[in-house]
């Protein structure tokens, strides 16, 4: 079964576009069905005609197009796709996507779609060098669009560096990646991510550096599989994946309140938010002010959010908790599975550098009563894919 059956190919307006002749006859042979969009620029490199031909299809090209518009308009365009591909991606397209701006048939397709969209950038070395190319392509990045490339090497400029445009044959691998099998159908998932916030007065909170990454990045596996999700957030900096529900809290009892209510509508409950263990007693009315060389402050016990679900007498999920720890990671890990009722945890050492908060990466050991299983160091989605296979057997 492939992901992304439905493909846009929006071709902008750079040299690597005559390869796109190539790149949609190898998807079709894949068997994805391919709609082409070209910019006004596009159509200097390479020709509707031979898209056309290639495609087997009208290719779009204008926003204010009444015919086209009546035959598909472009909101329903873009939710055909399960791909928008931008191929090749100028650092003119990629400074619009990450401005926003929707000034013709691609870039509001862009705005409009809720499918996957990645992009292959294809430019001059010292463009795509830029500081300002290189900033537009980090916020891309923190939105969720794929950024497949570019490669290095020679340029169509003769200059030598990164800004390739990905072959044609690299492409298509990317595109038509197989779907996950769906061990997760039918299955409602809850996970909560992030830090909590405690204020202490209208300006001022409690926190700590949880980034979020991993909570998504599982949100994100659970969807792939086929779950349902709810995404219980604290405040993070992360885009969330596509086809979940977020719901966004700040302080832990905010936390447990929702997350009890999903809890029982759920069949599994996965607490990966780190929670702040306690908050401010008062919380000041107004912004408190300085006074002398020490503040005392007197802080209260949060609720346990995830012993609250797994200790639930009724409708209880299977419940999954996450410990992050600096030393004895077994054993407090162990201690955690069973002090707070849950049946796996994950542990992590977050004492080793690169690893754990804020990072991409991360190695985590899974806990059950009986069992236990090492997941080396990796991306934190392909750990999320992990732990959720392991969850979907149990469930
Ligand atoms: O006790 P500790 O904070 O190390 O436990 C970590 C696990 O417990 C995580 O799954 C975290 O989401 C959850 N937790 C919670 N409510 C708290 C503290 C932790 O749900 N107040």
């Amino acid at each position: 079964m492939l992901k992304n059956k439905k493909i846009v190919l929006g071709i902008t307006g750079g040299i690597a576009a005559y390869k796109c002749a190539e790149l949609v006859r190898r998807l079709k042979e894949q068997g994805c069905e391919i709609k082409v969009v070209m910019t006004e620029s596009a159509k200097h490199f390479i020709t509707p005609l031979t898209m056309q031909a290639v495609s087997g299809e009208i290719v779009s090209d204008s926003l204010l197009d009444p015919s086209a518009e009546a035959a598909m308009g472009h909101i329903e365009f873009a939710k055909w796709a399960d791909l928008i591909l931008v191929a090749p991606a100028t650092s003119n397209i990629i400074a619009k996507m990450a401005a926003g701006i929707a000034d013709d048939l691609l870039t509001t397709l862009l705005l409009a779609t809720p499918a996957k969209v990645a992009i292959a950038p294809a430019m001059n070395q010292q463009m795509y060098a830029h500081p300002a190319t290189q900033a537009n392509l980090s916020t891309l990045a923190q939105r969720g669009v794929d950024i497949w490339g570019p490669g290095k090497g020679e340029q169509a400029c003769g200059d030598i560096g990164a800004g390739r445009m990905l072959e044609p044959s690299e492409l298509v691998t990317l595109c038509t990646a197989p779907a996950e099998p769906q061990l997760l159908a039918g299955k409602t998932i809850t996970i909560t991510a992030g830090p909590t916030r405690e204020p202490l007065d209208p300006v001022r909170f409690i926190s700590n550096h949880s980034s979020g990454k991993m909570g998504y990045a599982l949100a994100q596996a659970a969807v792939e599989l086929g779950a349902k999700v709810n995404l219980i957030s604290g405040p993070v900096n992360i885009a969330a994946p596509r086809d979940v529900s977020v719901i966004n809290i700040e302080t832990a009892e905010q936390l447990l309140q929702h997350s009890l209510a999903h809890a029982v509508n759920s069949d599994a409950f996965i607490g990966c938010a780190a929670v702040a263990d306690y908050r401010a007693a008062n919380i000041a009315d107004q912004k408190m002010k300085k006074q002398g060389d020490e503040l005392t402050l007197t802080l209260v016990k949060n609720p346990d959010v995830i012993a609250a679900v797994a200790n639930l007498d009724h409708k209880r999920p299977y419940t999954v908790g996450f410990a992050a720890e600096t030393q004895n990671v077994a054993s407090y890990a162990k201690g955690k599975l069973s002090n707070k009722n849950l049946d796996m945890i994950c542990a992590n050492d977050v004492s080793k550098s690169g690893l754990g908060f804020n990072s991409d990466h991360n190695a985590l050991t899974l806990y059950w009563h009986d069992q236990q299983k090492e997941l080396v160091i990796d991306t934190k989605y392909a750990l999320a894919l992990n732990v959720m296979k392991e969850l979907a057997q149990r469930l």
